[in-house]
């Protein structure tokens, strides 16, 4: 028989116990969406955090591929244009059967209403750099991502689904995945409130300017 308790209010919530004793409540805890910029090590953190707290890791990517949720290619961008009602349909009919991790670079995918708690993953422009070259992008599509990341972009997505004590902002660059991890657990857990405005980029990011002009590119 189902526990009908009333969820916990949400600064005593502790989102790693509650989805292992009420799996099926998943939806009344909410999704943790996990957004930043392509290559920013949002699966890094995801499928950690998706492993630590017990739920299921969805990939909104990989989703709308699979199911052919997807209404063309964006050619000048080089990226699929997602259906993204059909998405925000699949991930609130998937949320009510299971706790979810969902990564996603679009918010518009994301059911609002379902939102527990938002992360942003963050990245220096310099590495992110690195690792979008090693995946061969164009250089325009490598200056429209880095350019993303060094505006604050991905916050600024955060908050079209989430209040700011929602989001909490993490380094993808950080080796030490388990810090990361560790602050997330914290935000889930009440221990503490949203924080953005922890990175800044400008210097790097006019360091990053130099570079791919003095490239040629
Ligand atoms: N904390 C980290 N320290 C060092 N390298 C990392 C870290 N996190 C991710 N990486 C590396 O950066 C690359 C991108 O990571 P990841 O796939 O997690 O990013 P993503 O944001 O999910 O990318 P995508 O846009 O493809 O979804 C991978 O090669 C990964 O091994
Ligand atoms: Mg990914």
């Amino acid at each position: 028989m189902l526990n009908r308790a009333t969820p916990p209010e949400p600064n005593s919530w502790d989102v790693s116990e509650e989805y292992k004793r009420f799996p099926e409540r998943g939806h009344l805890g909410g999704i943790v969406v996990v957004i930043g910029a392509p290559g920013s090590g949002k699966t890094t953190i995801a499928r950690k955090l998706a492993s630590n707290i017990g739920c299921s890791y969805l990939n909104v990517g990989s989703l709308a591929r699979e199911r052919g949720y997807i209404l063309g290619i964006d050619r000048e961008r080089d990226s699929l244009i997602l259906d993204e009602e059909l998405i925000v349909d699949e991930i609130r009919r998937l949320a009510h059967e299971k706790c979810l991790v969902v990564e996603t670079i679009a918010p518009n995918t994301i059911p609002r209403e379902l939102v527990r708690a938002v992360i942003v993953v963050r990245c220096r422009p310099s590495v992110l750099l690195e690792r979008l070259k090693s995946r061969k992008y164009s250089l325009s599509k490598i200056r429209e991502n880095i350019e993303y990341e060094a505006i604050d972009g991905p916050v600024y997505d955060a908050l079209l689904i989430a209040d700011r004590e929602r989001i909490v902002e993490v380094d993808g660059c950080d080796k030490e995945v388990e810090n990361e991890i560790e602050v997330i657990l914290d935000l889930l857990r009440g221990k503490i409130t949203g924080r953005i405005g922890k990175f800044n980029w400008s210097k790097d990011f006019m360091e990053i300017l130099d570079a791919l002009s003095q490239d040629g590119q």
